[in-house]
């Protein structure tokens, strides 16, 4: 067989180490393997190179993507559709393993309604992909924002600071739940709960009036305030109409200066949350997907993407994981407000 691959959307580390593992078992049963440049630009423009197993040796451990990354999708183009599957049969492919996020498995249904032999491999360090428990990334991101966290309490307390840190989740507060709770922070606010910024100047007020000398507020970047309680601008627009959340901390951090009269500082810890090596556990869940992409390819089970359900790799349709995001539950949520 020969099997296409590419990733695309915003990197992830662990996203080299399923490309890798993709090579691996595709080779051991006889199958040849091409990676396409830039995500779906390279099947688009039929930009790619052979993949063989010294092309992936050393990768295991890198973050980032050897192949590239776009995002640039098929529907951008009118003849997109046609464009993929005359590039698929010039190129004599049997299936394209395409590696991303939600925008990027919607173009793999895409394509996959309209008869392409596709299989998904989800990743995205927001974890907030539905129909599978967990995505590769996630951790490594978490383990990033908990050091960085760790590291901001020791400042903020020699200067008797609230710090207000901003983690990455534009529509789901995973990162900010999990680092949050790893490393007690003192407040965790995420997307799916509109905050009220009188109640977190409340907490934050009470730990000072307690004889604390420092506060340490998760904020994910999607998270927004409840309607009329501070001033706040809507993030600006990208060229592709993605909001870009830079505002929340830096606004949270100037009312809760206001309100308490302590000094507080915004971190925005931005894409240092997606870069370097990925995680053992990353690494581990990234290579199972690459090896059941494979196996599903040889099943023709096209259509459909790799999940983790408790500790099994299972397939799941593509259908199921673009029909929603995975947000934090309520009781998530409140349990984690219960020991921060
Ligand atoms: O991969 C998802 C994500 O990390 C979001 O949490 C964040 O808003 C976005 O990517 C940033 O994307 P970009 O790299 O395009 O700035």
């Amino acid at each position: 067989m020969r099997i296409g691959v590419l990733t695309s959307g915003g990197d992830c580390p662990g996203l080299n180490a399923v490309i890798r593992s993709v090579v691996h078992r595709a080779g051991a049963l006889g199958d040849e393997v091409i990676g396409f440049h830039d995500g779906w630009r390279g099947l688009l423009e039929c930009d790619w190179r052979p993949l063989d197993h010294d092309a992936v040796a050393g990768i295991l451990a890198q973050g980032g993507t050897v192949l590239g990354s776009s995002r640039v999708q098929p529907a951008h183009l009118r003849d997109g559709v046609e464009r993929a599957r005359a590039h698929l049969a010039d190129l004599g492919l049997d299936a394209v393993v395409p590696i991303g996020g939600e925008g990027t498995l919607k173009a793999a249904k895409l394509l996959s309604d309209a008869g392409l032999p596709l299989v998904g491999v989800p990743k995205t360090i927001d974890n907030d992909i539905a129909a599978t428990d967990v995505t590769f990334g996630f951790d490594t991101a978490v383990g990033v924002a908990t050091d960085a966290l760790d590291r901001l309490k020791t400042t903020a307390e020699s200067h008797q600071r609230v710090l207000i840190v901003e983690v990455m989740g534009r529509h789901t507060g995973w990162i900010a739940l999990h680092s949050g709770m790893a490393a007690g922070a003192h407040a965790v606010l995420v997307p799916e709960r509109p905050f009220d910024v009188a109640e977190v100047a409340e907490r934050v007020g009470a730990r000072f009036d307690a004889g604390k000398r420092f506060a340490i507020v998760v904020v994910a970047e999607g998270a927004k305030p409840l309607p009329g309680t501070m001033k706040y601008e809507d993030g600006e627009r990208d060229i592709y109409g993605h909001e870009r959340f830079s505002g929340v901390a830096r606004q949270l951090s100037l009312e809760l200066e206001d309100r308490l009269g302590k000094e507080a500082r915004p971190v925005i810890l931005g894409h240092v949350q997606r870069g370097g090596t990925p995680t053992a556990y990353d690494r581990v869940l990234a290579t199972r997907f690459g090896r059941e992409a494979v196996e599903a390819v040889h099943r023709g089970e096209f259509g459909r993407m790799t999940a983790l359900r408790g500790t099994e790799i299972v397939m799941v349709p593509l259908a199921d994981a673009v029909a929603t995001l995975k947000t934090v539950p309520a009781a998530r949520y409140e349990e984690c407000e219960t020991v921060v």
